[in-house]
């Protein structure tokens, strides 16, 4: 079984949906430990009330290789598989990138390689497209452009704002997170030559 880091720095509702699925049963992994930038994260309070284990490592003072030394640490000590990011908003160093690969997932609220970076939401709705979703993929050092491993789909209403819009794109990703660490534990989302095949499951 895989063991997987969530590292988050807000609200953590994808961490919930991955942890609820592995409850349920739908998602062959464990929570080996929630990792967050910022103590007040809700998404931190969420992990400990679920009894998880926990790491909160502030950032001040600190430049990112030396930092993102301290959460490799973490990482390590915990035996971890899998890394995914759930809303963590800092830029990880090319090391540990590179340390991680293929081992590194992230979701972003839209269908990549469209409307990377911040609020890609409201990106969507200024470029007036009809369909938007959600993107799951392997982080490489190119910022929301590495390997994708799935996507859904959402589409954009009339009379849409950014929070209306964000809204249905997240029901999405609670759904999409789950699916796409469950084609990674079980070995069937395979890198190749920069990127994804999806092999049909074993029977
Ligand atoms: C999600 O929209 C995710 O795609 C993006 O940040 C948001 C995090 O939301 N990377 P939450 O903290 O999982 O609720």
């Amino acid at each position: 079984m895989k063991r997987l880091a969530i590292l988050l720095s807000g609200r953590g509702s994808n961490f919930e949906a991955i942890a609820a699925n592995i409850t349920a049963g739908a998602l062959d992994a464990q929570i080996a430990v929630v990792l967050s930038n910022r103590a007040a994260a809700p998404g931190i309070e969420r992990a400990r009330a679920l009894g998880l284990h926990v790491a909160v490592i502030p950032s001040r003072g600190l430049d990112r290789e030396a930092y993102d030394r301290l959460l490799h640490d973490e990482i390590s000590k915990n035996g971890v598989d899998l890394v995914c990011l759930a809303g963590y908003m800092r830029l990880l160093s090319a090391g540990f990138v590179a340390h991680f690969a293929g081992r590194l997932l992230n979701i972003h609220p839209s269908l990549l390689p469209a409307f990377k970076g911040l609020n890609p939401q409201a990106q969507a709705l200024a470029a007036g497209v009809k369909i938007s979703g959600c993107t799951v993929h392997f982080v490489t050092e190119d910022l929301d452009g590495g390997p994708i491993i799935a996507q859904t789909a959402v589409p954009v209403c009339e009379g849409d704002t950014a929070q209306s819009l964000a809204a249905r794109i997240l029901r999405a990703e609670h759904a999409l997170y789950p699916q796409a660490l469950a084609l990674v534990a079980e070995g069937r989302a395979r890198l190749r030559d920069g990127r994804v095949n999806v092999l049909a499951p074993t029977s």
